[in-house]
């Protein structure tokens, strides 16, 4: 059980440390299509939360950068994770809510949100 600040302090690092192994010291990236349709579709408000999360979580090892048009309107705001020695992973229609999860469960644990990827 969490009984202090310490505690916590202590889970943190552990989370950090276990994330830094997976990656083989190597960065995760992270792309945010910011070409027109993506900001008019609300790419803004996506990059925001993934920076949020990021931060909320220290996770400091997580380059995130934004790409222009990729030619695919219909499924924007468009988000690229690259975890090392993985293939790039390209999720569609996303929103801020949903940019939080991919953070928690594909960055942190290792596990693409399978319902909202697609192909390019
Ligand atoms: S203007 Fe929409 S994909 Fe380029």
């Amino acid at each position: 059980m969490v009984k202090s600040l310490e505690d916590l302090k202590r889970l943190k690092e552990e989370a950090q440390q276990s994330l830094a192994l997976r990656e083989g010291g190597e960065k995760v990236k992270v792309v945010v299509g910011m070409g027109t349709c993506g900001i008019a579709a609300g790419a803004r408000e996506v990059m925001a939360a993934i920076l949020d999360e990021l931060e909320k979580r220290r996770l400091t090892n997580v380059a995130v950068t934004q790409t222009g048009c990729i030619g695919l309107c219909a499924q924007e705001p468009l988000v690229d994770v690259y975890l090392p020695g993985r293939p790039r992973v390209t999720y569609g229609k996303v929103n801020a809510q949903k940019a939080r999860q991919i953070v928690a469960q594909h960055i942190v644990n290792g596990l693409p949100v399978a319902e909202w990827i697609i192909n390019r």
